[in-house]
C-alpha cells in the first residue's frame, strides 16, 4: 500500500534575482494510501509547482518527499516516472501522436515491466481492447488509429488509461479536463472516478471547478501563495458548500479566492 509524505517543501524560483518567487512555502501534506485529493487555488498559487516537485522536475530548496516509504527527494525524474502517472490539460502532452492507440498503451504498459518496447502480442492486445471498451467511447475498434487523430476528449480518456495501466503508486492530474467542453469534461471526470476506484489509486487532482472539487474524492486542499491554507475531509467536507468553502478560504488566507477561471459549479 502506498502513501505520500511531503515534508517542509520549499522552492524559490529565480532565487537571488529581483524576480525571485517563493512558489512553495513550507508545504506539509500527508497523503494516505487510496486518498483521492482534489486541489484548488487561484492562478499562480503553486499547484503545478507542487506536482512538479513530486515529479522531480527541479531541485527543492528544502524538504523531503517520501513515496510508499521510499525517500525520493533526490531521485531523478525519469525514475520517479515508473511509479507516478500524470496527466495535463494539453491532451498532446505525454503521448506519441504519430503512434497508434495500441502502441501508446503498449509503451505505457511496458513501463511497469521496465523493459524496452515490445511487439504487442495477442494477449496484451486483448487486454488493451477490454480496457478501451470500458471507456465506452468506441475506441476498442480504433486501436490502429493514430493518437493524434482523436478528439480532445477521446485522447484524454486514452491518456488516462496510459497513465494508470502500469498501476502507479500515485496519479497526478493537473486540470486534465480544463480544455474540454463541459459535456466531455463531465464524461472524462466520470471515467477518472471509475478508473481510480477500480485500481484503488492514490490521486491528487488539480481542478478549477469548485463544485467537482467537493464532489470528487475524499479530501480537498486549497493552496495560496505556495501554502496549503485549507484542508477538508470527512464529515466536515460532506456538508461543505461552495460558498462555505469560499468563506473558509477568506478566513484562513485573509483574501478572496480569486474567481478568474474559477468556476462555481
Ligand atoms: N519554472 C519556473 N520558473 C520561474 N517561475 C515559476 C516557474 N514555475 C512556476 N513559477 C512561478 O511560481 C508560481 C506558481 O506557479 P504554478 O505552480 O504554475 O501555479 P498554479 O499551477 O497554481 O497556477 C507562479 O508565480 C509562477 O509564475
Ligand atoms: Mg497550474
Amino acid at each position: 500500500m502506498s502513501g505520500l509524505s511531503l515534508i517542509g517543501l520549499k522552492k524559490v524560483f529565480e532565487k537571488g534575482t529581483p524576480n525571485a518567487k517563493l512558489a512553495l512555502d513550507q508545504v506539509n501534506l500527508e497523503v494516505a494510501s487510496g486518498d483521492f485529493i482534489t486541489v484548488l487555488g487561484s492562478n499562480g498559487a503553486g499547484k503545478s509547482t507542487l506536482f512538479n516537485a513530486i515529479l522531480g522536475k527541479f531541485r527543492l530548496d528544502r524538504g523531503k518527499i517520501i513515496l510508499d516509504g521510499e525517500d525520493i527527494t533526490r531521485l531523478k525524474d525519469y525514475k520517479r516516472a515508473y511509479n507516478i502517472g500524470c496527466l495535463y490539460q494539453n491532451p498532446l502532452r505525454g503521448t506519441a501522436p504519430n503512434m497508434t492507440i495500441e502502441e501508446n498503451l503498449a509503451l505505457a504498459y511496458t513501463r511497469k515491466a521496465r523493459k524496452s518496447f515490445f511487439a504487442v502480442n495477442k494477449k496484451d492486445s486483448e487486454y488493451f481492447r477490454s480496457l478501451l471498451r470500458e471507456l465506452d467511447l468506441g475506441l476498442e475498434d480504433r486501436m490502429k488509429t493514430q493518437m493524434g487523430l482523436l478528439s480532445g476528449g477521446q485522447r484524454q480518456a486514452a491518456s488516462l488509461l496510459m497513465a494508470t495501466i502500469a498501476e502507479p503508486k500515485l496519479l497526478l492530474l493537473d486540470e486534465h479536463t480544463a480544455a474540454l467542453d463541459p459535456a466531455t469534461a463531465e464524461k472524462v471526470l466520470d471515467l477518472t472516478k471509475k478508473i481510480i476506484a477500480k485500481r484503488q489509486l492514490t490521486c491528487l487532482m488539480i481542478t478549477h471547478n469548485m463544485q467537482s472539487a467537493l464532489a470528487l474524492g475524499n479530501r480537498t486542499i486549497v493552496m495560496d501563495s505556495g501554502r496549503i491554507v485549507l484542508d477538508v475531509s470527512g464529515a466536515e467536507r460532506e456538508q461543505l458548500t461552495v460558498p462555505q468553502l469560499l468563506q473558509r478560504f477568506r478566513e484562513n488566507a485573509g483574501k478572496e479566492l480569486s474567481a478568474d477561471r474559477m468556476l462555481l459549479g
